[in-house]
């Protein structure tokens, strides 16, 4: 309110300087204060601003300090994460059909898979600061027993067969390589930061920082049967062997 008033009453002086610009002095009479004119810029100049941060997905900015002549102070370039939650929905990727949801219970393998029903959905939150900040799925449903789904695994390459499981694991720094700090399967490190969020179409994406550092493309694979039942990432995009590639979405 004190921005709105603030710069309420700036458009109002140079308004009513324009009007009364010749008078030799500038009148300010509660009527003319409430000129539609000078609050309605007010409000869109304000408006605007805080559209352009809907869009880019952030809550409305606290309000702005005037300094000067009517320079605004730039807005704060950290801006506080935004909590999202929901199930996590998964779509065959070369048709667009649902799969079902990643469900709590893990396989035999120690990996996330697919349930169709969505009582039986894991229930995942996310704190979004940006479409490229890789960030964390933190567990909220009381199985399985771990804080994130993560993925375990080595290196990831293009032009081979190898992947990564999705897994349940402790948390591992943004940006590290695998890790031993204790996943739901197999004896390689693991990642807990391997997501990507994108509020205007919910989908989730996956990254992996490989052991020596490089972060290839990654695409998320899932298999309904056998010993590599569930859930996988690839850094090949035609992975062979039976894996249907996948989309996922919060919802
Ligand atoms: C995904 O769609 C493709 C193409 O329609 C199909 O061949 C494949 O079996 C589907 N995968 C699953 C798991 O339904
Ligand atoms: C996608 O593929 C699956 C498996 O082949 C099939 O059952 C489903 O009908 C297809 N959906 C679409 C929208 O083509
Ligand atoms: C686990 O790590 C070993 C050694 O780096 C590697 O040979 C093996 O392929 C890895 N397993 C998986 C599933 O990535
Ligand atoms: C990953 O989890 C499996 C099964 O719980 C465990 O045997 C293994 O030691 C874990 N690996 C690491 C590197 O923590
Ligand atoms: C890391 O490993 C990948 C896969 O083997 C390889 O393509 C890449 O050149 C390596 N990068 C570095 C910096 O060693
Ligand atoms: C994907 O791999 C299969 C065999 O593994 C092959 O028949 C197909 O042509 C490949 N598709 C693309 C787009 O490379």
């Amino acid at each position: 309110m004190f921005v709105r008033n603030t710069i309420s009453a700036i458009l109002f002086f140079l308004l009513s300087f324009q009007i009364f610009g010749t008078s030799a002095r500038p009148s300010f009479s509660l009527a003319a204060k409430r000129s539609p004119s000078a609050s309605s810029v007010a409000a869109s100049l304000q408006y605007r601003t805080n559209a352009e941060r809907m869009a880019a997905g952030l809550s409305p900015r606290a309000p702005t300090r005037v300094v000067g002549s009517g320079q605004l102070v730039p807005r704060n370039p950290n801006p506080s994460p935004i909590s999202y939650s929901g199930t996590v929905k998964v779509k065959n990727a070369s048709n667009n059909s649902n799969l079902g949801y990643i469900q709590k219970g893990l396989t035999g393998g120690g990996r996330f898979t697919i349930s169709s029903l969505s009582s039986t959905a894991v229930v995942v939150s996310l704190s979004f600061v940006s479409s490229s900040s890789p960030l964390q799925l933190s567990i909220n449903s009381n199985t399985p027993n771990w804080p994130y789904i993560g993925g375990a695994g080595a290196t990831l390459q293009s032009n081979n067969n190898n992947r990564v499981s999705i897994v349940g694991t402790n948390s591992v720094p943004s940006g590290s390589t695998p890790q031993n700090v204790g996943n739901s399967s197999g004896s390689n490190g693991s990642e807990s930061y391997i997501w990507k969020f994108n509020p205007n179409t919910n989908e989730i994406t996956a990254e992996w920082v490989n052991p020596n550092g490089s972060t290839p493309a990654v695409y998320i694979y899932y298999s309904s049967s056998g010993a590599n039942s569930g859930l996988h990432l690839s850094a090949n995009s035609n992975l062979s062997g039976g894996y249907t590639r996948v989309r996922l979405y919060l919802s």
